[in-house]
Parts: structure tokens; sequence; C-alpha cells
């Protein structure tokens, strides 16, 4: 994982100032074996009860019509709660001053964009990403644009 405000690059974002601004974020090992258990453990205390898999690469059918959505600032009323698997991604999070924060994610990272925090996701050059999707409650899971929340 690596985290920046996107006015300055070149300043890591550590693990705390991303929990200032309610975003969590665990360093599972890549090996399925070793996180497993951690995982699991993850998922017990904070009661994220449904799992599944999804996999985007060049194959995937309407790749760019699905990024462009991804791409579009949207909030969610429930966590986003993403394990990368494999690949790589970027999630473009709104501070609380308004000002873009970027987290690039890869392989065994779990990341937890918190409920009513606007985002964004992209691919990134390598085009491909295996994760795993947590939720606590399926329902919360309809996007909200921002330009019609604002
Ligand atoms: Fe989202």
């Amino acid at each position: 994982m690596r985290a920046y405000l996107m006015d300055q690059q070149d300043r890591d974002l550590g693990a705390a100032a991303l929990r200032a601004e309610g975003i969590l974020h665990w360093q599972l090992p890549t090996d399925e074996a070793a996180w497993a258990a951690p995982l699991q453990a993850i998922r017990d205390a904070r009661g994220y009860v449904s799992m599944d898999q999804v996999h985007l690469d060049a194959t995937t059918a309407d790749l760019d019509g699905l990024l462009a959505r991804f791409c579009a600032e949207h909030l969610h009323t429930d966590e986003e709660i993403r394990f990368v698997v494999a690949g790589s991604g970027i999630f473009d999070l709104r501070d609380a001053s308004d000002r873009w924060m970027r987290v690039h994610v890869g392989a065994g990272d779990l990341i937890v964009v918190p409920a009513h925090k606007y985002h964004r996701f992209a691919l990134d050059e390598a085009r491909t990403i295996t994760c795993k999707r947590l939720f606590q409650d399926a329902s919360g899971w309809t996007p909200v644009p921002r330009t019609a929340a604002a």
C-alpha cells in the first residue's frame, strides 16, 4: 500500500493519517495459506458476514464501462471492504478538507472505505486486479453519485 495526497505525491501518508480519515488498512500475507486465518479474524471482529471475489482484466466484458462507473466519484451507505488477492488498483478518497488522497493497493492489502466517504476506484497500468469483497449487509450496496447527493 502506498498512500499520499494527490497534490503532495512525494509525501507518504501513514496508516495513522488514513485512520484519522476513518480508513482502515491491514497488510496481510499474499499467500492464501497465510492470509486465510488473519482475514477470518478480521471478518469475525468486524462482522463481515459475506464475501465474494471479483476479477478484472482485459478479457472482462465491458471493462471500460465498468471502470467508468467505478471511477465516478460516489459513496456508499455501508463500508466498502476490499482484500486484494492479486494485481493492484487505486482508491482515491476525499479527506476531511475535500482533497484527494490516493491509496495504491496490491496483493495482501485489506482496505475499508468508511460509509459516506466519497471515493472512486481505478486500475493502474497493469490493468488487472483480483479481490475479495466483504460485506456487513449487502443491502447497503447502492452507489450514490456525488452529483446526486450534493
Ligand atoms: Fe465504491
